[in-house]
């Protein structure tokens, strides 16, 4: 990873432009441009095909940035301690004299927040005068992007500069929860609800399947590498990629290991690079082997079920 501060420079002036970059994030790649200005934030939206009433995500760098926009209540507050910077979205009632661009929310009165661990996200991000409104660098249902050159696939030439952080060391997006009333999750993600839940020391709900959506990653088509895929299967299909987590004593062309020890935070941080280089080498579809169903495997699951429906 290339951390000097001349390329931390160059972010810096094209989010002054007004464009958009893509920046890397413990997570996934974002791609980002100033939270405050309509005109950048609508960017974000064109590039990523992205549906203008679907909000997006604003970074920030610490809680005294955040509360010139939000209000925060005691769970916020609990959480905030135990877990950001990190791998947590939180909900919060948005301020009515906020400087949030009414595009970021597509007017919602809540606002999805985070505090991104990466080092070189965290350094720009304090050098900035507004937060970075940051939804995943993929186009709208496609596969997050988890190292710069997937960054590159996604978007070519039309974004002007990528702040490259190597690979991303989580793999898969935040966990989201609605603090604005009672804790709700409304995405599972790389930080396991176990932990949260004990933060609390309450019960917590758990809505990522609702009727009507409220977040995209809800949305049952999601996370797609654009070909057919099938969970929990023994044994593929001829001409079938099959993903592994475990090692297998034959050793076939159409095997990609996501682990080769059943780790679960190996398999996360291998996932969506896998799910791509598939696609890319041409395979028309896609068997995946039992994903144990603890920790971050719950998320697994939950990313590869909506993958599943396309
Ligand atoms: O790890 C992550 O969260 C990454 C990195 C770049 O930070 N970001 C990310 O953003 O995954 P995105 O836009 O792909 O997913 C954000 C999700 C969407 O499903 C959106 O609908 C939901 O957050 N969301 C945003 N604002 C919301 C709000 N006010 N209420 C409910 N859901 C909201
Ligand atoms: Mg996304």
């Amino acid at each position: 990873m290339k951390f000097n501060q001349s390329n931390i420079k160059k972010a810096k002036k094209y989010l002054n432009k007004n464009y958009c970059i893509g920046v890397p994030t413990e997570t996934v790649y974002g791609l980002a441009a100033n939270a405050y200005k309509d005109s950048a934030v609508k960017k974000i939206f064109n590039l990523k095909k992205r549906p203008k009433n679907n909000p997006l995500i604003v970074h920030y760098h610490d809680i005294d940035s955040l509360k010139r926009d939000c209000f925060i209540n005691d769970n916020f507050t609990k959480l905030y301690k135990k877990f950001s910077p990190g791998p947590i979205t939180y909900i919060l009632q948005l301020k009515k004299d906020s400087k949030i661009s009414k595009y970021v929310t597509g007017n919602k009165k809540s606002l999805a927040v985070r505090f991104p661990k990466h080092v070189l996200f965290k350094n720009l991000l304090k050098q900035l005068e507004y937060p970075l409104a940051a939804p995943s660098a993929n186009i709208s249902t496609k596969v997050s992007s988890v190292k710069a050159k997937d960054v590159k696939e996604e978007f070519g030439n039309k974004i002007k500069y990528i702040l490259d952080g190597g690979v991303c060391a989580i793999g898969i997006e935040s966990t989201i929860i609605n603090l604005t009333n009672k804790p709700t999750i409304l995405r599972l993600g790389g930080l396991d609800i176990s932990k949260i839940r004990k933060t609390l020391g309450c019960k917590i709900d758990i809505n990522i399947n609702p009727r009507k959506k409220i977040t995209s990653g809800q949305s049952h088509l999601h996370y797609s590498p654009g070909i057919p895929l099938r969970m929990n299967i023994l044994k593929p299909k001829n001409n079938e990629a099959f993903i592994l987590i475990k090692k297998k004593k034959n050793k076939l062309n159409n095997y990609f290991y996501i682990s080769t020890k059943n780790d679960l935070n190996e398999a996360a941080k291998n996932l969506y690079s896998c799910l791509r280089k598939i696609k890319n080498l041409g395979y028309k579809s896609i068997a995946v082997e039992k994903i144990p169903f603890r920790g971050i495997g719950k998320t697994i699951n939950d990313r590869l079920e909506r993958a599943s429906k396309f």
